[in-house]
């Protein structure tokens, strides 16, 4: 049956892999980015594909947010993908931390997926086993924490993660499931050239779990293949 997927920061990178997905299977993808008009990879997907529907949203602006149910036509959400996400500068180490910084990643990454999710709440409750994906990172597993700094990045992703578990024990008896996801390292802005593998290998495994997600699964964090990930 044919989905409605949501997709945030969906013009670049991951986010685009997973509109293309989506695109592919027939499903009605709504791809959200905070410049549509620039946004030159959605526009022409969007010339090909009569369901797909671009829509301007900044994660972290409340305005941007709060209008997102009616550009949404307050139509049931079968899958939302919070993957909007902001490393902040670069090889800024302990002594040289700023707050100002620190909060920026913190509104990206940890505050606005769960408020998206909390806005996409009664679209959400209309569809049958909604499914809300975070993509996180393994950089916010402490138990994979074995060369420190990042507090950054390690840290929002980390408070998303706590958040996620809440957000899937609370939405349990709705039966709409939460996952949280470490991509893989891929090859985006964000993952550089060197990273291992390609949007499409880390999108098409993503996809995959997503598929089988059941409440079993729900609340967990996963690698991008689905196994488990310490947290
Ligand atoms: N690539 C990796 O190796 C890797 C590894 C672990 C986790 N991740 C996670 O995977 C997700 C996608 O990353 P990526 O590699 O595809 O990164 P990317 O290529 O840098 O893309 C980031 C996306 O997030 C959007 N974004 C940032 N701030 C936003 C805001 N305030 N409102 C709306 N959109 C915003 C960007 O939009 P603009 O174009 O407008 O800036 C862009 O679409 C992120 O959550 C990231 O933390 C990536």
């Amino acid at each position: 049956m044919t989905k409605h997927v949501v997709i945030t920061g969906a013009n670049r990178g991951i986010g685009l892999g997973f509109v293309r997905h989506y695109l592919a299977k027939g499903d009605r993808v709504s791809a959200c980015c905070r410049q549509p008009a620039q946004a030159s990879a959605l526009i022409q997907l969007a010339e090909i594909h009569a369901n797909l529907n671009i829509i301007q949203l900044d994660v972290t602006d409340d305005v941007s947010v709060h209008a997102l149910p009616q550009h949404l036509n307050d139509a049931a959400i079968d899958i939302l993908i919070n993957n909007a996400g902001y490393y902040g500068p670069k090889g800024i180490g302990f002594g040289q931390l700023r707050a100002a910084e620190w909060q920026k990643v913190l509104a990206v990454n940890t505050i606005a997926p769960i408020m998206v999710t909390q806005i996409c709440y009664p679209m959400l409750q209309k569809a049958t086993n909604a499914k809300v994906i975070c993509i996180s990172s393994k950089m916010g597993s402490m138990a994979d924490n074995q060369s420190g700094g990042s507090y950054l990045y390690r840290s929002s992703k980390a408070g998303l993660n706590a958040a996620l578990k809440s957000l899937a024990i609370d939405l349990s008896s709705e039966e709409i499931y939460c996952l949280a996801f470490h991509p893989g390292w891929v090859q985006t802005d964000m993952g550089g050239p060197n990273a291992l593998i390609t949007v499409n290998e880390a999108v098409d495994q993503m996809a995959r779990c997503i598929e089988n997600l059941d409440a079993t699964q729900s609340g967990q964090f996963l690698n991008f293949d689905g196994q488990q990930i310490p947290w």
